[in-house]
């Protein structure tokens, strides 16, 4: 088997529901369509749209049926939520789109204060406009620190109610971030960061969505401290050699280890490249090895 494969498909890596949507365990995320580079800066470089509309197709041709965006995903020319309404409107019945609200930029790129509970309905309706639905498959309340977010959960359990909002999530939570949202709502994900190496304290709060049946979904389980810059040029040696001894990449390696990690595990990698994105949806029939596991494993607690 080559993991570069075309014709492995996101339907290799099998499938979670969120909610009442399923999706295949592998998945996209948009971050780094709109430009080249860092995302997130107020210079950054646009990317081509025609490219970007490429990758989003592409995606979906390869089985991916779980998106990841932002409204805040942006560079000077280009917005992820309009390029997946470019590209894959009229959207298939299958299609589940994640977007998070809280965190917002104005028109010039530079971040404002995170959203009160007052203004997070109108972060769910610019998500609307730009995607050009009645409706969000899954919001995830995005969050910076320790404080209660029972306020700004509530507003959008109120939207949830009201038909605008289908499924909730959260992200960059603490553990009991969880319980309090769970007691306002049902909470379908939580998306941290996490990955070989990237935030190991993260393991408990893994392991007790999976109790629940909640999907813990990774960001920059690739790109790790390279964070809105990318993937750092030189993996440790430890992934490396997994990546040799399978003829698979170090970005490949990195992925299969987080699916490993339980079956509520989901991927969303971002790439602009369509050889990376084959690569990303390939990495999910590789089957790690129970020694090739335990090495990953210590590389892993090695960084707590
Ligand atoms: N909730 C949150 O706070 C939060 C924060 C950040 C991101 N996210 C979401 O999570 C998604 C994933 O994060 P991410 O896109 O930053 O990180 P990622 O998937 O961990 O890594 C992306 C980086 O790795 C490179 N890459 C991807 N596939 C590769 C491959 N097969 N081989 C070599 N390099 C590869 C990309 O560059 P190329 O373009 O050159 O491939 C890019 O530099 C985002 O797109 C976004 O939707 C959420």
């Amino acid at each position: 088997m080559t993991t570069t494969s075309q014709t492995i498909t996101a339907a290799a890596s099998g499938t979670w529901k969120l909610g009442d949507r399923t999706v295949n365990r592998i998945g996209f995320g948009t971050m780094r369509l709109p430009q080249h580079g860092e995302a997130l800066v107020p210079d950054a470089v646009p990317r081509d749209r025609d490219e970007a509309i490429k990758v989003l197709r592409r995606a979906v041709e390869l089985g991916v049926n779980h998106i990841d965006t932002a409204a805040f995903y942006f560079s000077p020319l280009r917005c992820a939520n309009e390029l997946i309404s470019r590209a894959l409107a009229p959207y298939s019945d299958d299609l589940v789109i994640a977007t998070k609200v809280g965190p917002g930029r104005d028109p010039a790129g530079d971040w404002l204060p995170h959203a009160t509970p007052e203004q997070l309905r109108g972060q769910v309706e610019e998500n609307l406009r730009q995607l050009g639905r009645d409706h969000l498959d899954v919001v995830n309340l995005r969050i910076v620190g320790t404080d209660s977010i029972a306020d700004r959960f509530g507003a959008l359990a109120e939207l949830r109610a009201a038909g605008l909002i289908r499924h909730l999530g959260l992200s960059n939570i603490r553990p009991h971030h969880l319980a309090e949202a769970q007691a306002i709502a049902p909470v379908v994900c939580v998306q941290n960061m996490y990955g070989i190496g990237v935030s190991p304290e993260q393991e408990e709060l893994l392991r007790r969505c999976g109790e629940q049946r909640i999907a813990f979904v990774p960001f920059y389980s690739i790109a790790g401290s390279g964070r809105t810059v990318g993937a750092p040029a030189h993996d440790s040696g430890t992934v490396q050699a997994v990546a040799r001894a399978r003829g698979v990449s170090t970005a490949q390696v990195r992925l299969a280890w987080t699916l490993h990690r339980g079956p509520h595990v989901l991927a969303i990698p971002g790439t602009g490249d369509l050889d990376h994105l084959a690569q990303n949806v390939a990495a999910g029939s590789l089957r790690l090895t129970e020694d090739e596991l335990a090495d990953l494993d210590s590389l892993h607690h090695a960084t707590a």
